[in-house]
């Protein structure tokens, strides 16, 4: 039923198709763990964590899973996080602080030391490891192959990909402008990394050796098998998991991802300091006016996310960051397994039928 894809051959699944990592909340080791017995790729977006918390999740996804799974990390990024922007920032967000019955101002945190989290990953030698935000370098990538992982690069632009490809990863997720939650663009900026995936995918398989993985509004077979006909050899699902039974995300943000109706998404950078696709909501309708005034990456998301947090708790879709791709109407609420099963099952049949006029 199934082409023996590049991917399937690199990663060791039964199919390409890969749950995307999603740090923060949704990312939980039962997820990953779900989609990896399934015979996809489950991945576990690390990137907030500190080593002993990686190990610590790696541990318990290797509880319930013999699978191969990925782990994910954020390449070390700089931005402008400016006293005046960090002060202009604590100005705008206290009324909404108010609202939700918060107190002192939290403090700005930095991100956990990169190198430390990878020393960590290259012990524990999960499958795969994949990087966004950036490229990492030739020695760290070839650090990544030597321990005998598959490292995965993301970009947003064929610059970005074949930069990725030199440094030596074995295989790069193609980010079209449809994906939910963080931009990954490091070298255009980042309107310039706004590209359909549609566009993105063929012009990065013309001019790569190694595979594609396609990202981006993929929510059924009908995406799956359209991104593999474009030349894709695997597929990375994020929204398309966040709604599932094991994800970590808030009732409310599953909620308001399975009632939206039409497209309500919109790239903003107002809640991390970093561009990032999420249903439309007041706190966005707020501060997006303000959007050039507020400090970078990761200043912003320390400054929210006691907001972010209460929003949570108390229900309220309005004061948090409503991650979400373009096709988030499509989103169908089951157990990730079911869901994989499901995915795999209508690729299969449409590349079987093949197009019918
Ligand atoms: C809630 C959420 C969190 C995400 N976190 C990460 C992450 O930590 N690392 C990463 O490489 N990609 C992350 N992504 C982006 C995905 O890798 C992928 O590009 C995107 O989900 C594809 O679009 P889709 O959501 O329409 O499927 C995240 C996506 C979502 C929805």
């Amino acid at each position: 039923m199934w082409p023996d894809t590049a991917i399937i051959r690199l990663f060791g699944t039964a199919v390409p198709i890969v749950q995307a990592p999603m740090a923060g909340e949704p990312d939980r080791a039962e997820l990953t763990a779900a989609v990896s017995n399934a015979g996809g790729l489950g991945s576990a977006g690390v990137a907030y964590l500190q080593p002993d918390a990686i190990r610590e999740r790696i541990h318990a996804i290797r509880a319930l899973t013999q699978r191969p799974f990925g782990v994910n990390l954020f390449a070390p990024v700089t931005s402008d996080m400016s006293p005046a922007k960090i002060a202009r920032a604590r100005e705008l967000l206290a009324p909404l602080r108010t609202a939700y019955g918060l107190d002192d101002m939290p403090a700005v945190t930095t991100m956990p030391d990169f190198e430390a989290q990878l020393a960590v990953v290259l012990e524990e030698k999960p499958a795969v490891l994949s990087f966004t935000f950036g490229c990492p370098t030739p020695e760290q990538i070839r650090r990544v192959r030597a321990a005998g992982i598959v490292a995965v690069g993301s970009a947003t632009t064929v610059p970005e990909a074949q930069a990725l490809e030199a440094a030596g990863v074995n295989a790069v997720v193609a980010q079209g402008t449809e994906a939910g939650a963080h931009r990954g663009s490091f070298l255009a900026p980042f309107d310039d990394g706004l590209i359909g995936l549609m566009a993105l995918v063929p012009a990065m398989v013309d001019r790569m050796k190694i595979p594609v993985i396609a990202a981006g509004g993929i929510m059924d077979g009908r995406g799956i098998a359209a991104a593999l006909m474009l030349g894709a050899t695997g597929v990375q699902l994020g929204t398309a998991f966040l709604v599932s039974e094991e994800s970590g995300a808030s009732a409310s943000w599953k909620n308001a991802i399975l009632e939206l109706d039409s497209d309500h998404t919109r790239v903003t950078p107002i809640y991390s300091g970093r561009p990032a696709r999420g249903i439309q909501n007041t706190m966005m309708e707020i501060l997006s006016p303000f959007a050039e005034e507020l400090p970078g990456f990761p200043a912003m998301n320390s400054l929210t996310r006691a907001i972010r947090v209460a929003a949570a708790k108390g229900g309220d879709p309005d004061g948090q960051s409503l991650w979400a791709g373009q096709a988030a109407p499509l989103a169908r609420a089951m157990p990730a397994g079911d869901l994989l099963r499901i995915l795999s099952e209508e690729t299969g049949r449409r590349l079987d039928e093949g197009f019918r006029g």
